[in-house]
């Protein structure tokens, strides 16, 4: 049976870099607070004219130049975010038109910051079943146009981004090991969009109320995400039957450099062999761990045969992991 495996990654981060101190003038905040509370110093932001198709074009050429594939060879596309350009058509129709192809199928799939691995799952199976041959995956936020740029409590925790992969099959022994996923909508309360579906259409009111904006609860997210953190994470593991010790490289959802270390600590990984840049670029949700994957792999941190085990949790809240043997 063929194997789903990573032919290729791509990123992109928007030009504008907004530190912590250009928060502390917007705010009442202060760089000592978000980065000895969060481990964030900076993040990028999309410029006026960029919405979440153009941030995810540019990541898919990159990762399709990478795989050395062409658009055309692709099957199917995937777009995993939170912030689409519109509620329908989706983003993943329009990187298509952008992309100049046409006719395959192509969906956004929303699982927050779970988003990326839940799609890395989907498409292991499509492959695996012989559905897809090479799948174009792309996780993608513009989180700037959604926070409320008035409320420090969430607004200093997010960036913009986005990051990409092109699946193809192998029968080498490499690729997708392993994917778990999971959720529980008894929680979707902690971490909410309330209003601009059909439970709170777009009124002055909702816009007046910041309704349309990031609503959390920070300290209960915490706890939840460091718990199914570790459950994806040993999971995955355990269905690729490998040991911590066996793993060379950790990417962890970045939202809380805390969040990290109670992970890898309950996991038994080394922080050494975990990789982390929320200092740079924040919490992009579903961006994060595909653009991790491809700084990763530019910075020489993940050679051939390399055991790379990717965990994620996200509003929802959802929560998901992979183990992928390079
Ligand atoms: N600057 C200064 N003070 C602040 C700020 C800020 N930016 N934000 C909050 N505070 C204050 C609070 O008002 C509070 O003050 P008080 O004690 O006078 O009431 C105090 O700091 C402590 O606030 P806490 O919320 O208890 O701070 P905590 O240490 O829990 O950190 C944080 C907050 C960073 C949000 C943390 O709870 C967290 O990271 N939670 C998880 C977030 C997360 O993982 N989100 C996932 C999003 S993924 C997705 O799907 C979109």
């Amino acid at each position: 049976m063929k194997r789903a495996y990573i032919r290729g990654t791509g990123a992109y981060l928007p030009e504008r870099v907004m530190t912590n101190d250009d928060w502390a003038k917007l705010v009442d905040t202060s760089d000592q607070w978000i980065t000895e509370r969060s481990g964030i110093k900076e993040r990028h932001f999309a410029g006026p004219t960029q919405a979440a198709s153009d941030l995810a074009l540019i990541a898919a050429q990159n990762a399709l130049k990478n795989a050395g594939v062409g658009a055309s060879e692709l099957d199917l596309v995937m777009v995993a975010t939170i912030s689409a350009d519109h509620h329908y058509p989706s983003t993943a129709n329009l990187v298509l038109a952008k992309l100049g192809i046409s006719e395959i199928p192509s969906f956004d799939l929303g699982a927050a910051c779970s988003g990326f691995l839940y799609g890395l799952n989907l498409g292991r199976s499509l492959i695996a079943s012989g559905a897809a041959k090479n799948i174009l995956l792309i996780g993608v936020e513009v989180m700037s146009r959604i926070i409320n740029w008035q409320d420090r409590a969430t607004c200093v925790l997010f960036g913009d981004g986005a990051g990409a992969v092109v699946l193809g099959a192998t029968e080498e022994d490499k690729g997708i090991l392993s994917s778990c996923w999971g959720s529980d909508g008894r929680l979707g309360e902690l971490l909410i969009q309330p209003a601009g579906g059909t439970r709170l259409p777009p009124s002055h009111e909702t816009v007046d109320r910041q309704l349309h904006t990031v609503h959390m609860k920070g300290n209960d997210v915490f706890r939840h995400a460091v718990i199914r953190m570790h459950e994806a994470a040993t999971t995955a593991l355990e269905q690729a039957d490998l040991l911590p010790q066996d793993v060379d490289l950790f990417i962890p959802h970045q939202a809380n450099i805390r969040i990290i270390e109670a992970t890898v600590k309950r996991a038994g990984i080394p922080l050494e062999k975990t990789f982390v840049n929320i200092d740079k670029i924040a919490n992009i949700s579903s961006a994060t761990i595909p653009i991790a994957l491809d700084q990763a792999i530019h910075q020489g941190r993940i050679q051939p045969h390399a055991h790379v085990l990717l965990a994620a949790f996200g509003a929802g809240l959802t929560w998901a992991g992979a183990v992928v043997r390079f």
